[in-house]
């Protein structure tokens, strides 16, 4: 059967790049962004749904008799939302409940990780009452160490901790002042590691799985990778000190295969994209972190590079039939480069009006997040990551450039956005 209808699950940039993509492949498919935004509105058609409402998600997809539902954010996935596709015997892109828990649960992914052989940091999970055992493993690792609350924290989670007291004042945060609710009551130690971040994706049905070119975002908001964490202030892809085809041939027999392989053996397993957050150590490649879903802002430069029809590739998984390896890449690089509205990742100014954004060279692709049109059709800003500009070129400098010098058409008041994406992280640079 093909495929007629898409439903997009959430609200990102990442949904708006996935629509996109979809598009790109089948120009007339008729794609739902479900809640959607600002962009999504122009490509797609947007219906307003309770992400995290997994039932109401499942009734929209079979009233409008979707054929695929491809679920964006990890909180939906969390929520069950593939659950209940799978009950209504909808095609769905995502994991269930129990297999997104290699994301909402780090203390399942880093034992999934232990039955796995994969690759990743000493740790040590633990709950207040196993404050005696926590402290002794900060200790044996002299204090210098990340302290992760267990489930999810809107990627706030984690604290990197320099030594004891560091270390110590974080499960105070955890266990006294409850910083992170119910989702900090259980925490992971981990010996701090250092190296550059790669972000790897794969597509997977279930048994076998397809990767991506891999990428790399900016966490931090300002430039030189300092002040507070984001949800991403741009992404390249591939990262310019990496050689794609080596490393993910390793990631794949090291990380993603043998993941993908546990979570089968357990009964739980996993059909979407499984993100590994890798760090490049002295030592090689090491999981931080696994993700049940795409990631934002990689999504955004990842998915032009693509040079396979994605909606193939995730309608092959849904049909558990897809070609192991890696999928084909388009030569060069794509940089993506994040407006942020005034007072990101604070709180954030809603309401300014949003110009330029149809002043960009036909090549370059501007995603939209945080945007909505206002009663008189006025593009606004509507969250703290507003849009996302993506160039591609034939290396990383020559899409930077394209990238910034289109992003200068954009204007809206408080624009944030950094100047260095796409430039190697400096080491150390981290207050
Ligand atoms: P996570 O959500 O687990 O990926 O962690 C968020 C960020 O914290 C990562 O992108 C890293 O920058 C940092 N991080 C996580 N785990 C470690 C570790 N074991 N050593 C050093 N940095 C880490
Ligand atoms: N870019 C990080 C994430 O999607 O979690």
């Amino acid at each position: 059967m093909g495929i007629a209808r898409v439903l997009i699950v959430g609200s990102g940039g990442r949904e708006h790049a996935l629509a996109w993509a979809c598009l790109r492949d089948a120009p007339e498919l008729s794609v739902i962004v479900a809640p959607g935004n600002g962009g999504t509105a122009g490509i797609a058609e947007n219906i307003a749904v309770d992400v995290i409402d997994a039932q109401a998600v499942a009734r929209l997809a079979a009233e409008r008799e979707v054929d695929l539902v491809i679920i964006g954010p990890d909180a939906a996935a969390a929520a069950g939302v593939a659950d209940a596709c799978d009950a209504r015997g909808i095609p769905v892109f995502g994991p269930t409940a129990a297999a997104a828990r290699i994301e909402s649960s780090k203390t399942f992914a880093k034992r999934v990780m232990e039955a796995a052989g994969i690759p990743t940091a000493r740790w040590c999970a633990g709950d207040a009452a196993d404050r005696t055992r926590l402290s002794g493993f900060i200790a044996e690792l002299g204090g210098a160490c990340v302290v992760k609350a267990d489930g999810l924290a809107l990627g706030k989670g984690v604290m990197v901790c320099a030594d004891v007291a560091e270390a110590e004042r974080a499960l105070d945060e955890c266990f006294g002042e409850l910083r992170f609710g119910d989702a900090g009551r259980q925490v992971v130690v981990e010996e701090l590691l250092t190296g550059p971040e790669v972000s790897v994706f794969g597509l997977s049905d279930g048994r076998r799985v397809r990767t991506l070119v891999p990428a790399r975002d900016h966490k931090r908001i300002f430039d030189g990778d300092r002040g507070p964490n984001t949800g991403g202030m741009g992404a390249v892809a591939p990262p310019p000190d990496t050689a794609p085809d080596a490393l993910l041939g390793e990631v794949s027999r090291t990380v993603l295969d043998p993941c993908i392989a546990t979570l089968r053996e357990q009964g739980t397993p996993f059909v979407g994209c499984l993100y590994a957050g890798l760090m490049l150590t002295p030592d090689g490649v090491r999981v931080l972190e696994f993700n049940a879903r795409f990631g934002d802002p990689e999504t955004q430069v990842v998915l032009p590079l693509l040079d396979e029809s994605l909606l193939d590739i995730v309608t092959a998984c849904v049909r558990g039939e897809v070609s192991a390896g890696v999928a084909r890449a388009r030569p060069g690089a794509a940089v993506g480069v994040v407006a942020a509205a005034a007072g990101y990742p604070g709180d954030v100014r809603r309401g300014d009006a949003i110009t330029g954004t149809d002043a960009l060279d036909d090549d370059v692709l501007c995603f939209h997040a945080g945007t909505a049109r206002d009663a008189g059709g006025t593009l606004r800003t509507a969250g703290g990551r507003v849009l996302c500009v993506t160039a591609i070129g034939p290396d990383v400098e020559a899409a930077r450039a394209r990238a910034y010098g289109n992003l200068a058409r954009v204007h809206f008041d408080g624009l944030q956005a950094r100047s260095d994406i796409g430039r190697p992280v400096a080491a150390g640079a981290r207050s």
